[in-house]
């Protein structure tokens, strides 16, 4: 069986490498030359876990990347996970996988295999119905007859995405063709084992992953809007609610962490799409609304808690320790941190940064305004106030030797992973009742 899987970024390259070093006959597809290059040394252009590791295995397995479409021609499976992007207005951009269903069309025109298009990146419901349309027209084949299209949606998280590819905790399969369905199915089952697989229609599958999405901001939301209330009730601890809460089987332990609001490539991404998508359809989507509003209020309250701390910002010397918007990742795509130090920035404060990855991601936007540390002992020094914004491992090493490198040891922990016990310093936590 050969694979294709067009849109090498986080999801395709994940799968790619995991389905290459299993053995199947896989060709990846990306229009980035420079990242395709890296790909055929065995390295990637962006950082996650074991990645490298199975790309070379794959590579060996004889894994192809090119940026040529005609490469697809004898695939019988087609996986598409091009990015939707999020345009000004919150709405996704669809633009790639309508420019990708085209040539895919155009591809599968004189072709004589009958390919399965499987759609895998996050689209809104009713996207697999354009996606058929566009592929009938460049083709000139009728859907079922000429090909099939499955919607796929890709639950991974990054930093575990080759955990996640390996083992998902579920696979939805929406589509209309039963055949083409139970095909996709038994590609899943000999793939990961024991794997629940959710058989629905398109549109359903498509509203999976935005419901799970936003459900998980919300989880977020909710736990920050009880940490502000905890912080203002002397002596409560939220780190005791949140596990407790999450004991209960009916609420779960998972996504319950307060912090300073969600980030990364997707919840920002999906709430808002969510949020665009209803009002569309007439549905005012309070509880989104709300969800979103609580995380970008999570950025000034982080914000008015360094003030409340240490005074006016103004020309205080500021240390951020971490920059990636979660751990063991260079990914700062909707960080949080970017927009405290935008608004730090902005009140004229010395903003003096550090992260074990994402460094370099971060000089391309702030480039002279702000300096850049290497250790956390440099970005230490000197500073009025350290804000903990990723809990990155190395930050709980954090001990009075090193606050004693700070012009005054005072500490907003946004993650709460310090013990202000052990520590001689003016300390915040978020959620923490003082
Ligand atoms: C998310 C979904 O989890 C995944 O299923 C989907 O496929 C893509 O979007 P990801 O963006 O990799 O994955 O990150 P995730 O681990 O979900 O974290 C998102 C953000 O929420 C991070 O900024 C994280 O710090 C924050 N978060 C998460 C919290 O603040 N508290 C929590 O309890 C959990």
């Amino acid at each position: 069986m050969k694979i294709g899987i067009i849109g090498l970024g986080f999801v395709g390259l994940s799968f790619a490498v995991v389905l290459g070093s299993k053995g199947y006959q896989v060709i990846g597809i990306d229009k980035n030359k420079h990242h395709l290059d890296l790909l055929q040394q065995g390295k990637s252009s962006f950082f996650e876990k074991d990645l490298e590791k199975l790309l070379k295995i794959g590579i060996k397995n004889k894994t192809k990347f090119s940026s040529s479409f005609s490469e697809l021609k004898t695939c019988d499976l087609i996986f598409v996970t091009v990015g939707t992007p999020q345009r000004d207005n919150g709405s996704i951009d669809l633009s790639m996988i309508e420019n990708v269903s085209k040539k895919i069309g155009n591809l599968i025109k004189n072709a004589s295999k009958k390919p399965i298009i499987v759609i895998k990146s996050t689209v809104t419901p009713g996207t697999a119905e354009k996606v058929k349309k566009i592929i009938e027209k460049s083709s000139g084949k009728k859907n079922k007859l000429g090909f099939d299209l499955i919607s796929n949606p890709e639950f991974l998280r990054e930093s575990q995405a080759i955990k996640d590819t390996i083992k998902p905790h579920i696979v939805v399969i929406g589509g209309e063709n039963k055949n083409a369905k139970k095909k996709i199915s038994q590609f899943y089952k000999k793939l990961h084992d024991n794997v629940p697989i959710i058989d629905t229609n398109s549109q359903t599958a498509e509203m999976i992953k935005y419901a799970n999405n936003s459900f998980l901001a919300t989880k977020i939301s909710y736990i920050n809007q009880i940490a502000k209330i905890c912080e203002n009730v002397p002596g409560v601890n939220i780190e005791d609610i949140s596990k407790s809460i999450g004991a209960d089987p009916r609420i779960g332990n998972s996504f319950l962490n307060a912090g300073p609001g969600y980030g990364g490539s997707c919840l920002p991404k999906d709430v808002k799409a969510m949020i665009h998508f209803s009002n569309k359809l007439g549905i005012n989507p309070l509880l989104l609304d709300s969800v979103e509003k609580i995380n970008r209020e999570q950025i000034q309250h982080v914000i008015n808690s360094s003030k409340k701390l240490c005074g006016t910002l103004k020309s205080k010397k500021i240390a951020i320790l971490g920059l990636s918007f979660k751990p063991n990742t260079a990914d700062i795509r909707d960080s949080i941190s970017l927009d405290i130090i935008k608004k730090l920035v902005k009140q004229n404060a010395y903003v003096a940064v550090h992260d074990p990855k994402a460094i370099e991601n971060v000089k391309k936007i702030f480039k002279e305004k702000i300096q850049y540390c290497s250790t956390v002992s440099q970005v230490l020094d000197g500073s009025d106030l350290a804000i903990i914004m990723t809990a990155w491992a190395e930050y709980k090493k954090i001990d009075n030797s090193k606050l004693k490198l700070m012009k005054k040891p005072v500490i907003v922990d946004t993650r709460r992973i310090l013990d202000s016990n052990k520590l001689k310093c003016k300390y915040f936590g978020i959620g923490f009742g003082n």
